[in-house]
């Protein structure tokens, strides 16, 4: 069991388009390694993603989302990574999967509207709690979809 205090980290970064890769089989190869990696840290988290820019909120103890996020900072498939924050955390937000996926559909734009997002996702305007908020809106409505 592990009892290390929960953390909350929220990064932003802009897709680096690859030579062989397009957007969504990057995607795909992140979430798989992601999914392994932090399933091994008891890290939890969600993806936001809408083919230019990457929100990501990541939860757990402090030293697995510190050497996690120092691997993704490293990762060449994106660029202009931001820390907006790590706080402790009460409970994680993100229990029932270890890392969503979540690849921008225009049935989502209502939620992204509410959160002040209308159109692509400008990453200097996105803020801590914002991006924890709607991570959890994308989140739910997807659960909605998947069970
Ligand atoms: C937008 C983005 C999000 C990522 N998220 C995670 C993550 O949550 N966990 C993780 O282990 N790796 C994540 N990665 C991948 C890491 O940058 C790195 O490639 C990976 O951790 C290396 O794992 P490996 O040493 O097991 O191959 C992400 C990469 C990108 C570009």
């Amino acid at each position: 069991m592990n009892t290390a205090p929960l953390h909350r980290l929220v990064y932003t970064s802009v897709y680096r388009a690859g030579r062989v890769d397009n957007a969504l089989s990057a995607l795909r190869a992140i979430l798989s390694t992601s999914r392994k990696n932090n399933e091994a840290a008891n890290v939890t988290g969600y993806l936001i993603f809408d083919g230019d820019s990457f929100i990501q909120v990541l939860e757990g103890p402090l030293a697995a989302l510190e050497a996690t996020m120092a691997r993704i900072a490293a990762d060449e498939r994106h660029r202009d990574v931001s820390v907006l924050g790590t706080h402790p955390a009460e409970t994680r937000l993100f229990r029932e999967w270890k890392m969503g996926g979540y690849r921008r559909t225009p049935q989502q734009d209502p939620i992204f509207a509410a959160h002040g997002i209308s159109g692509q996702i400008d990453p200097s305007r996105v803020d801590f709690e914002t991006a924890v908020s709607l991570a959890q809106a994308l989140s739910l409505e997807e659960a909605k979809h998947t069970r």
